[in-house]
């Protein structure tokens, strides 16, 4: 992404006559999806900063503050583990330890494919069908260990097809 592409994504954001705070929040958004690997580079931050007018510690405030921003390189497919009680009892406790064991990674970390990146999460608003994971975008609830494996080997053979 350049600057051009960043300037453009601006005069979007400010037609929609939303506040500058909440500008900087779209804008991020937008620039992380932008990114296979789903993070922001420093030196886009920066031209961020620049673009907005603000401070580029400013920038990398919201940037940590925000467990959906990241500032190094993850999966391609995030997969965030709900491990509120209400998941974390039934099952979910399981589908935890499974998730670690089968990609070989814990909380925070790529498998070394690049293909996923564990993260914890608080409640994601789905207790109901609990224990719940979002993988990327997509929500998946009524979970068991073989649900989650079977979802984790489809993603696995879209990519070698
Ligand atoms: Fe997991 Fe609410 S506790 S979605």
């Amino acid at each position: 992404m350049d600057r051009l592409e960043i300037k453009k994504i601006v005069e979007e954001l400010r037609e929609e006559q939303l506040a500058e705070g909440d500008i900087l929040i779209y804008l991020l958004h937008r620039i992380q999806d932008h990114y296979q690997s789903h993070y922001i580079p420093a030196e886009i931050g920066e031209m961020v900063a620049e673009e907005l007018n603000v401070s580029p510690s400013k920038v990398y405030e919201v940037l940590t503050f925000y467990s959906m921003f990241a500032t190094k390189p993850r999966g391609k497919y995030i997969i965030r583990v709900c491990t509120s009680l209400p998941c974390h009892v039934p099952g979910g406790r399981e589908i935890v330890e499974f998730l670690k064991k089968k990609l070989g990674v814990d909380f925070g970390d790529t498998t070394k494919d690049g293909l996923f990146t564990l993260e914890e999460t608080g409640c994601l608003g789905l207790c109901g069908v609990s224990p719940v994971i979002m993988i990327n975008d997509d929500y998946y609830g009524d979970l068991t260990v073989e649900k989650v494996e079977s979802i984790i080997e489809n993603l696995k053979g879209g990519e070698s097809r």
